[in-house]
């Protein structure tokens, strides 16, 4: 676990989920504006398209998103401890086996949730790539499969153990069940009731292992809370819709006094960027989209980014917002 020196904090004590189609380079590259400690996740890529497939493309992202992790699916451990040895080539902070996915596309290829079935596979794979590299390699799982019945914690308890003797010492838990067969959307709702307790419970089972706890984390003050059960806190939708609200997390978590830009200043300093990747702003724009939730001009900011207009844009960086009237 590398920590920040000067204060001791590790860089995990905050993270940003892996989302895919989300959390991609580019919207990496705009939420380091406004926050500069906490660690970026990739969004999954499985382990045959990092061997087989267009791997530079796959691994490119910019200097700025360090501290950054890989994550891979996969459980093959010969693969997995390559896709290991790739992310400590392209100088990724750490390398991240996704083991709770619940998409059925990825069920597919035997990993994500479904590798809960067989945590001695998942440690089988750990083993295989802390043997080929120094950098960590952690685990993101959830509590268990709602199949195995209970709350989990014994399922979960047995989990930690393998990997943690295999050699992991962080483990990231979204802290629900998972359900095979119906869609990741479902099992990240409702039908399946967080339950925090038992990710508290674990930590203090295992008090050398590094475990971040992650679902529906909505607020700084929860943010707080959490961290007095677990060594880290991981945000995942809250980032994407609302990434102004994590402004003031280095300052309150890392005591890192880095000025806090306006939302206006993160937009000048993407127009470069923007302009820069002129070919993929269909992809780029919706990510910025969160950035005014909540304020009374987001519409407006909206529908300027929806013209993907890049003079309308900077124009209206120029103006400001009131500039642009609502219909
Ligand atoms: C659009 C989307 C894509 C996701 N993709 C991944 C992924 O690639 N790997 C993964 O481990 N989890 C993935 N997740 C799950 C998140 O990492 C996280 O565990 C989940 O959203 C719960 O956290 P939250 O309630 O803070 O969003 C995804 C979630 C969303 C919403």
């Amino acid at each position: 676990m590398i920590a920040i020196q000067e204060k001791n904090i590790p860089a995990d004590k905050i993270s940003i989920a892996p989302m895919l189609d989300w959390t991609d380079r580019h919207f990496r590259y705009f939420l380091r504006f406004i926050c500069h400690r906490p660690v970026f996740y990739t969004e999954m890529i499985a382990s045959p398209a990092l061997i087989l497939g267009q791997r530079d493309e796959l691994l490119k992202y910019d200097p700025s998103e360090q501290p950054l992790v890989l994550q891979v699916g996969g459980s093959d451990p010969s693969q997995m401890s390559d896709c290991a040895k790739f992310a400590e080539d392209y100088g990724f902070y750490a390398v991240n086996i996704n083991a709770g996915c619940p998409s059925s596309r990825v069920q597919s290829g035997q990993f994500g949730a479904i590798l809960m079935k067989t945590p001695e596979r998942v440690a089988d794979c750990v083993a295989s790539m802390c043997s080929k590299v120094k950098i960590p390699v952690t685990v993101k799982t959830r509590i268990s499969l709602v199949q195995a019945g209970g709350d989990g914690f014994d399922q979960l308890f047995r989990f930690a153990s393998l990997v943690f003797d295999a050699g992991c010492r962080h483990l990231i838990i979204h802290a629900r069940q998972a359900k095979l067969n119906i869609s990741p959307k479902e099992n990240r709702s409702d039908r399946l009731p967080l339950n925090y307790d038992v990710v508290y419970r674990l930590k203090k089972s295992f008090p050398d292992l590094f475990i971040t706890i992650n679902g529906n984390i909505l607020s700084i003050d929860s943010i707080s809370t959490h961290l007095k059960h677990t060594n880290g806190v991981m945000i995942g939708r809250w980032a994407y819709g609302n990434p102004y609200a994590l402004k003031d997390i280095d300052r309150l978590f890392y005591h890192d006094d880095h000025p806090v830009l306006s939302r206006f200043e993160i937009m000048e300093r993407m127009i470069p960027y923007l302009f820069d990747n002129q070919k993929h702003l269909s992809v780029i724009l919706p990510h910025l989209m969160g950035l005014f939730h909540g304020q009374p001009n987001a519409k407006n900011f909206k529908k300027t980014l929806m013209t993907r207009d890049l003079n309308e844009i900077q124009r209206m960086i120029q103006f400001g917002l009131s500039h642009f009237e609502e219909d």
